[in-house]
């Protein structure tokens, strides 16, 4: 449209100036390397950026380059990423690496094109790694852009319409800076007013550098916008989750399907009707027991929400693999649906 062209025209200048007095000083924004750029956005993808700082600063100490992290041993690797979730994300990470010493020999290729070949890499990504580190004028729309120029424009379409991400991304990029520094900041600039400024609830309009352009705000409508998706309920599941500790340590075993699969866990079982802990229990060959305690927990996936009980036992024979609880806490990986379970044997 040919209105929202002119709109987005008028942002760059005063936004950019904004940012350049008002930005936060983040750890990824000293200086970063495409791979620590690569490393902030995909941990930014699913975290705030308060709990990101710390796991980010781990990250790339322990992790310092492409090549590090392309010969990481696994365990270590989701041991860094315990937390965040989404463990298909580093391990997508680890494959994309791998491909950057093979084809690109450790350098990071430059271009969104080319970075969209990569494992893992969407045009979120792309448009970031290519604009922050490289200073291309290529967008990198996440939901505070959405949020920003759907107020800014007051534009009804629905956030996650691909043909609406285009739609962005085509008129942002026609409005970047010239200058490749300029072109980086602009990127981040977006970020830093959604978060800063023009937030989902209580958006600070009266300190915002586009509030003049803004149509939401000329008409009190920033509530209106962005129109979200609908959301979808989630399926509840009834888990139960074993602590069976034996004189050796706890049960540890690799899920080897649904949600989290492949990554560790205190055994665990999704109930059917009429199951009970002991039947469970029985089916792993585990007859002679005592239990310890019970609790309850409560999980939430994407798409699915877990009630958990968590029930510890004390039995002779382990039917899995065991380990003590400071090899659990020190260098096994564990998704936080069972990290959480611990607070039974330490309560
Ligand atoms: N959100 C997504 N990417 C970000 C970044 N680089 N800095 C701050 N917030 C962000």
């Amino acid at each position: 449209m040919e209105k929202d062209k002119i709109l987005f025209q008028r942002i760059p200048a005063p936004l950019l100036l904004w940012y350049r007095q008002n930005k936060r000083d983040l750890p990824w924004r000293n200086n970063p390397t495409p791979y620590e750029v690569w490393v902030s956005e995909i941990m930014l993808q699913q975290t705030r950026v308060e709990a990101v700082k710390e796991y980010y600063l781990r990250f790339i100490q322990t992790l310092p380059t492409v090549a590090d992290l392309a010969r990481c041993e696994e365990e270590k690797l989701l041991k860094l990423w315990e937390g965040l979730g989404y463990y298909s994300r580093v391990r997508n990470m680890q494959k994309a690496s791998r491909e950057i010493m093979l084809r690109y020999d450790g350098e990071f290729p430059q271009s969104k094109a080319e970075l969209l070949t990569l494992p893992g890499i969407g045009s979120y990504t792309a448009g970031a790694i290519s604009s922050i580190a490289f200073g291309n004028p290529t967008p990198a729309v996440d939901g505070n852009v959405f949020r920003v120029l759907s107020r800014l424009a007051q534009n009804g379409s629905v956030i996650s319409d691909p043909k609406y991400r285009k739609y962005l991304e085509t008129e942002l990029s026609a409005v970047y800076p010239k200058e490749k520094k300029a072109c980086s900041e602009f990127t981040q600039s977006l970020f830093e007013l959604g978060a800063l400024v023009c937030k989902p609830q209580n958006p600070d309009c009266v300190n915002c550098p586009l509030r003049e352009l803004c149509e939401a705000n000329k008409h009190g409508t920033q509530a209106l916008f962005p129109v979200l998706p609908e959301k979808k309920s989630k399926r509840k599941e009834e888990v139960f989750v074993f602590l069976i500790e034996t004189d050796e340590g706890f049960c540890i075993r690799r899920r080897e399907k649904g949600v989290l699969k492949g990554m560790n866990e205190f055994p665990s079982h999704v109930r059917v009707d009429g199951e009970t802990p002991e039947s469970v229990l029985n089916e792993w060959g585990v007859y002679e027991f005592t239990q310890k305690a019970s609790d309850k927990y409560k999980h939430i996936f994407t798409h699915i929400y877990w009630d958990i009980t968590c029930i510890w036992v004390q039995t002779e024979s382990a039917p899995f693999d065991t380990f003590t609880l400071r090899e659990i806490e020190e260098s096994i990986s564990l998704p936080t649906a069972f990290k959480q379970c611990i607070k039974t044997i330490r309560r």
